[in-house]
């Protein structure tokens, strides 16, 4: 399922004294498949961005193509309960909409929400369960005798149980400490590799946009202000600090190394073992580029 943006404004409080203007013409697509990761200062438009992606928040202006469906401007969009159910998001501290007074019941919260049957709802939340480390008997306890690191777990498994064909992941790591991190971008990693699912990442690391990517997109000022490949949204350093925004440690040590000795690299390593691959190739030519 092919996401395509066009033209996207959104307004919060449109036609009010507080209205705020939050996306401006955004226009990119995101095919089926791809691993986006959303990049920009705070402000900048993320968090609205991505609540487009399943019609929570429908355009002031422009719209929103969802595999087949169309979600317009200035239209009824009725019957949206299919996208919600075909594109997953996973909230900034989704942990904060548990409730329910078991894991399992919670899990299940999703799926017999949209006319799961309850069988089917439990055999999936054993299997988001296990999916993203949690252990089984996790599922008869209340979420709320669980650490932090755990109850994202169990926000995130109800979100899996849906079965999506898109997830979409606001900040998903926010908070958690570095292992606990890892742990969950690997988890992301592994279904989107596994399933090919089209997932949807807005970070702050800029060390996971390059690491997980296959295409990043800058948001400035409610704009889109750079989309590309993170190999060639990394060549530019310059160009993100200008926006105020940072780049992998990685990246700086090479921008730095070629400020320093006027010597290029034959292209933007986004990783450790890349350069150093490149640095010790150019050591075997005797420094000579
Ligand atoms: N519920 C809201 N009501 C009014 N303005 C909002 C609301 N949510 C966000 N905004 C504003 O919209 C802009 C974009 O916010 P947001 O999408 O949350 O950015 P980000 O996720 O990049 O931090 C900001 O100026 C923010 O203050
Ligand atoms: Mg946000």
């Amino acid at each position: 399922m092919d996401i395509k943006l066009q033209h996207v404004e959104y307004r919060y409080s449109a036609g009010t004294p507080f209205e705020r203007f939050a996306l401006k013409d955004v226009s990119f697509d995101i095919p089926e498949g791809t691993f986006l990761a959303v990049i920009g200062h705070t402000g900048s438009g993320k968090s609205t961005l991505l609540q487009h992606l399943n019609a929570l928040l429908q355009p002031t202006s422009g719209q929103v193509k969802i595999g087949e469906r169309v979600v317009e401007a200035g239209r009824k969009n009725k019957n949206l309960k299919p996208i919600r159910q075909k594109v997953g998001i996973v909230f900034q501290f989704p942990e904060h909409q548990l409730f329910e007074e078991t894991v399992e019941k919670d899990i299940c919260y999703g799926p017999i929400n949209f006319g799961v049957p309850e069988e089917e709802a439990k055999r999936r939340a054993r299997l988001a369960a296990k999916k993203v480390g949690l252990p089984e008997d996790v599922l008869q306890k209340s979420p709320f005798d669980l650490s932090g690191g755990q109850m994202r777990r169990v926000a995130i498994a109800g979100v899996l149980a849906m079965e999506p064909e898109v997830l979409v992941l606001d900040e998903p790591t926010a908070g958690l400490d570095p292992r606990g991190r890892r742990e969950i971008m690997d988890l992301f990693y592994k279904l989107h590799q596994e399933k090919k699912m089209t997932t949807i990442l807005v970070t702050h690391s800029m060390e996971d946009a390059a690491l997980y990517a296959d295409e990043i997109v800058i948001m400035h000022q409610g704009k889109l202000a750079r989309k590309g490949k993170p190999e060639e949204i990394f060549s530019s350093p310059e160009e993100l600090f200008g926006l105020g925004l940072n780049v992998p440690d990685v990246v700086k040590f090479q921008y730095m190394f070629e400020k320093k000795s006027g010597i290029r690299l034959g292209k933007t390593c986004l990783s450790v073992q890349e350069l150093a691959d490149e640095l010790e190739r150019l050591y075997k030519r005797g420094g000579q580029p």
